[in-house]
């Protein structure tokens, strides 16, 4: 799949924008502070209906504006076309080929985008927060019930801590929450299960490629609640440890076990890489798991994603480039970077050079 053309209006630093795309390799060049990364937001909150940068929709608002549009021509067997308008006020409208649509789940199947940019490393040096909401956006990105799970576990995690909270707690009505917390909790967990394992095996092979077989990284799940690969079996090991942590729940009045605290560990020839690893060596691993999950998304969704690289090139040793420009051929690529490397003009000696100053943009 691929992206034909963007029109943008007063988005980000952008008033006015209309660009046709390459089909293959497009690459925005500027200083600092010119819009090359709003661009790349503005590709991704066509895919998934939000930013890869912030929560606030109306922050890709241009200051001084009440309104923002984005519209977006693409090529997924067959033409299609997303709008969406965000206001400063809180309003929000998206249409997908023509109909009104509401939902994040809404957004699927249409554009698929895989973004790599230096937020990425967070991944693998921040806090467990970070894994997990890289598991989440991936996964939901391939399984619209796992969107749905998501978000109804959380929501009854919410009222299951407030209900903790109030002056009187009555342990048979919380178990009532509990049971609902299982009962989504269990298909959470199952699966990230499934989804980490298949990262593990494709990360570790890319990380070879990378790493020219010099290092080995392993991916593990580490689950706040013992995982299973079986359903009735999950069910059963939460619904335990649940019952068994009822005391300590109503003593510390928040929920103190289950998905919302696990954890995914990464490591670098046995070694913890995020409390050991090495910049290069951290940078390697977020890599190699953005390439995991592009190709998971090609073998599941039997379409090629498009690849937002946002300042990574010039971060990469010229070897390391090299590997990912060479594993990168057949995929409609969006590279930004403040001046082109010669590594970058010998692979892609066609790509479409859009030079990128103050919000406009030209083609060079
Ligand atoms: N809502 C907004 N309205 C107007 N301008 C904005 C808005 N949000 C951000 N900007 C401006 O957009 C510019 C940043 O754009 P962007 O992040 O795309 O830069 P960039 O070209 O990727 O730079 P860098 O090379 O530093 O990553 C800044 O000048 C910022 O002030
Ligand atoms: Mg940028």
């Amino acid at each position: 799949m691929y992206i034909k053309n963007i029109k943008l209006s007063n988005f980000r630093n952008y008033e006015k924008a209309d660009i046709d795309f390459s089909d293959k390799v497009n690459i925005f060049v500027g200083k600092n502070a010119q819009g090359k990364t709003n661009i790349l937001e503005s590709i991704y909150l066509s895919a998934s209906g939000s930013s890869f940068r912030t929560s606030k929709d109306r922050e890709m608002v241009r200051f001084g504006d009440d309104l923002c549009r984005v519209v977006t021509e693409y090529e997924n067997e067959g033409s299609g076309k997303i709008e969406i308008s965000i206001g400063k006020d809180g309003y929000k409208k998206a249409k997908i080929n023509g109909k009104t649509v509401s939902k994040a789940s809404d957004f699927m199947d249409n554009i698929y985008v895989v973004v790599f940019s230096p937020e990425d490393l967070k991944i693998v040096k921040d806090e467990p927060e970070k894994r997990r909401n890289f598991i989440d956006r991936e996964l939901c990105q391939l399984s619209v019930s796992y969107l749905v799970d998501l978000y109804n576990y959380k929501k009854v995690l919410l009222q299951r801590n407030a209900y903790l909270k109030e002056e009187r707690v009555d342990e048979n009505i919380l178990r009532i929450w509990s049971d609902n917390l299982i009962k989504y909790g269990t298909k959470i967990i199952i699966e990230r299960k499934k989804f980490v394992g298949r990262i593990a095996e494709i990360s570790r092979k890319i990380h070879a490629g990378i790493t020219a077989g010099d290092e080995d990284l392993f991916v593990r799940y580490a689950p706040n609640i013992k995982a299973a690969d079986d359903p009735t079996e999950q069910r059963k090991i939460m619904a335990e440890a649940m019952e068994k942590n009822l005391a300590e729940d109503m003593k510390l009045r928040t929920t103190t076990i289950g998905p919302q605290r696990d954890d995914i560990e990464l490591l670098v020839d046995g070694i913890n890489i995020r409390k050991f690893g090495s910049q290069g060596q951290q940078r390697t691993a977020a890599l190699a798991l953005k390439l995991a999950e592009l190709e998971l998304i090609k073998s599941e969704k039997e379409v090629t994603p498009v690849l937002l690289l946002d300042d990574v090139l010039s971060e990469l040793d010229p070897e390391r480039q090299r590997y990912l420009i060479s594993s990168l051929s057949g995929i409609q690529l969006f590279i930004t970077a403040t001046e082109i490397s010669e590594e970058v003009s010998t692979a892609f000696p066609d790509g479409k050079v859009l030079s990128v100053e103050n919000g406009k943009m030209l083609k060079l």
